[in-house]
């Protein structure tokens, strides 16, 4: 025990508590000064949209321009006609005496009849001449002067040349091909100018 007694504990006491609170103090505040300061952050949401939009307008514009120079060679086809053919001359015919000639390239019988015939010419229309070939299979005709037809050894089918070739008997079916005549009355030329039907054996007359 000092000599002051309590009065002097009592002041270190008080000394002692004022220092202590003092020491809080500067502490609490040198605390406050250096304590990390909240901060309230800011939160930003952010929406981005992008939106491309490309638009590709594209013309194209051609321009063609061409010159052609063609050049055509055209071979012109003659058809194959009949011919106008002189075949006799009145003077050379008679009734009963026939005349074997040709047109183009077809045996023909050339006969005065006497009588009108069909597609006859002449003064008289009865120059008329007809294809050689049967029209069955094909044989050689001969000219009967009594009967005044025409009649195939082969067979012996019979045509009437005063009727346009009619088969009269016999196996063929088919009038004969009569030879188309014209008759220049100033020099009596005959002249073929062409057949009315299909010559036997061939697959065209011309
Ligand atoms: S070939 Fe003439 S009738 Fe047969």
């Amino acid at each position: 025990m000092s000599d002051q007694g309590p009065d002097l504990d009592r002041r270190r006491f008080l000394a002692v508590s004022a220092a202590g609170i003092l020491g809080l103090a500067v502490g609490y505040l040198t605390g406050r000064a250096t304590a990390p300061v909240e901060r309230v952050v800011e939160t930003k949401t952010e929406t981005s949209t992008v939106t491309e939009t490309n638009t590709v307008t594209s013309t194209v514009t051609r321009a063609t321009t061409e010159t052609a120079t063609r050049t055509v060679t055209e071979t012109l086809r003659v058809e194959p006609r009949y011919e106008r053919v002189k075949i006799a001359n009145i003077r050379d015919l008679a009734e009963g005496k026939p005349l074997n000639t040709s047109y183009m390239g077809k045996p023909i019988i050339v006969l005065k009849l006497g009588e009108p015939a069909v597609g006859g010419v002449g003064p008289d229309g009865d120059i008329v001449a007809f294809s050689t070939f049967c029209t069955h299979m094909g044989g050689s005709l001969f000219y009967d002067e009594k009967n005044k037809a025409l009649v195939c050894p082969l067979h012996y089918s019979i045509f009437d040349p005063a009727r346009e070739g009619m088969t009269v008997v016999g196996h063929a079916t088919e009038y004969l091909p009569q030879v188309l005549l014209e008759y220049d009355e100033a020099t009596g030329d005959i002249y073929a100018v062409g057949f009315n039907r299909l010559v036997y054996g061939v697959h065209s007359n011309l």
